[in-house]
């Protein structure tokens, strides 16, 4: 780490805390405050908006730039050139797989994406109208069963099983989720298909008739998972990360991740946004809709807009938002009234001068939800998806915590509450 120093200047005391600055290979600079509870003073930054919780080699994000790298890969260059499964293998590995890799890796997913038939039995307890995210969350959970005393976290080889296991049942696990809410028996995965095209086949076939997936579709599915598959250190990553510095299974802190992804705030949004989207209805309504976003007195947000680091545009929104144009052409939904209403809302949106000053533009969240619409998922499946693309950055960001010493993540607080007072006699 360099030699750069920073001063902190503190009311009262005698001299200033010298504290050292380290510098990543691009990106802000660090002050490591560590050392700041051996002087009696804790840093303070509810939403950790200037906090860098660990270092990492995996994704970096430039928020004002508008740029996403996996291992220093432009997102928009793998969206293109790469597939969700080659971009899992970089960001678990840190380089792109060779052609043998790249096979041996499929491989090895492929014969993992079967569950054990016990699984089925936990779905029978889920009442129909469960939410998918409750399923997934307890399912996936449950998989510490089935796994967790054959794992040696502090094993490499145990991690990376650990990792090709979750990457291939989640989609499995997400297709039975859908499978039980429509009262339709779970598809097994075909060894035959590609991840995406496997995925479908769960989601629309049925015993007495397989479904037909065009290519535009199983692509346009993969390339979604893609763009979803790490994002450096949002909420739901740091907490994997948090609850994998406890020591416990990798199963618990994936099903952590799935938890903390389900809310509005992050992976749910694009369940929002169709809900807003439906709640909208009309193209007149949208003014006033606008109008209600920008009320502090109304809890109205736009869903699908803003984030807490793309302070210029999500590059991930612009990839998606050409798979949408795509997917409704191939799918003759073009007119899909829900889209109109999306553009016109995105161009109102994009002029005014309250989003553009609070430089709030279209996430990823914004497109996705139309695209599985389209494809014929509910929107209740919208965040099981986003959680299925991603498995490998959770995971990935896991093994890499592991692969290093670290610490157990205890934050402390400031106290504002009752200083000692004794029990009335
Ligand atoms: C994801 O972290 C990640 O990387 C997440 C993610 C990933 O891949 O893991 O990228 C995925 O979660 C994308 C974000 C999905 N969420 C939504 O689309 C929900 C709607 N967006 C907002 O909830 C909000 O924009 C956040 C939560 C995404 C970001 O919130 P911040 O950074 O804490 O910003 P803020 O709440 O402090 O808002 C700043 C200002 C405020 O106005 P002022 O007080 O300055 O007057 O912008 C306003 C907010 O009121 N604002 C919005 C708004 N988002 C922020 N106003 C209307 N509609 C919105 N969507």
């Amino acid at each position: 780490m360099s030699e750069k120093k920073a001063q902190l200047i503190v009311d009262g005391r005698d001299s200033p805390i010298e504290l050292p600055v380290y510098e990543g290979s691009t990106g802000p600079d660090v002050v490591d405050v560590s050392s700041l509870v051996g002087e009696g003073i804790f840093t303070y930054d509810p939403g950790f908006m200037s906090t860098a919780s660990c270092d990492s080699d995996i994704t970096y994000i430039d928020g004002d730039a508008g740029i996403l790298l996996h291992r220093g890969y432009p997102i928009e260059q793998l969206a293109e050139k790469s597939d969700f499964l080659e971009t899992c293998f970089l960001l678990l590995n840190g380089e792109l797989p060779t052609a043998d890799e790249k096979a041996a890796f499929e491989n090895q997913i492929r014969y993992h994406t079967m569950v054990d038939e016990q699984i089925h039995q936990f779905f029978k307890g889920f009442p129909r109208g469960a939410h998918p995210m409750a399923m997934l969350c307890g399912v996936v959970g449950a998989l510490s069963a089935f796994y967790h005393d054959t794992l040696d976290n502090d094993n490499p080889e145990h991690r990376m099983a650990a990792a090709i296991r979750v990457i291939a049942k989640m989609p499995t696990l997400a297709s039975m989720c859908f499978k039980h809410g429509i009262g339709q028996p779970f598809m097994y995965p075909q060894n035959s298909m590609s991840f995406a095209e496997n995925f479908l086949h769960m989601m629309f076939s049925t015993p007495c008739e397989s479904a037909s997936v065009s290519p535009t579709l199983s692509k346009a599915m993969d390339t979604i998972f893609l763009l979803h598959a790490d994002h450096e250190q949002n909420a739901s990553t740091s907490t994997v990360r948090l609850a994998g510095s406890t020591g416990t299974n990798p199963y618990a802190c994936i099903a952590s991740g799935i938890a903390a992804l389900w809310g509005p705030a992050h992976g749910g949004a694009n369940e929002a946004v169709l809900e807003m989207l439906y709640e909208i209805g009309d193209e007149s309504h949208i003014e006033d809709y606008i109008r209600r976003a920008k009320d502090k007195d109304d809890p109205f947000r736009l869903m699908g807009f803003g984030h807490r680091v793309y302070k210029n545009y999500d590059p991930r929104a612009a990839v998606i938002r050409g798979i949408c144009d795509e997917v409704l052409d191939e799918l003759g939904s073009e007119d899909d009234p829900l889209f109109r209403i999306a553009r016109k809302l995105e161009k109102i949106a994009l002029e005014d001068e309250y989003f553009i000053k609070r430089k709030l533009f279209p996430n990823v969240d914004f497109y996705s939800g139309i695209i599985l619409k389209a494809i014929g998922i509910p929107t209740s499946m919208f965040t099981v998806i986003f959680a299925t693309g991603r498995t490998p950055g959770w995971i990935a960001h896991w093994n890499e915590m592991l692969s290093h010493p670290y610490k157990i993540g205890r934050p402390r607080q400031l106290y504002k509450g009752h200083t000692k007072r004794d029990y009335p006699t």
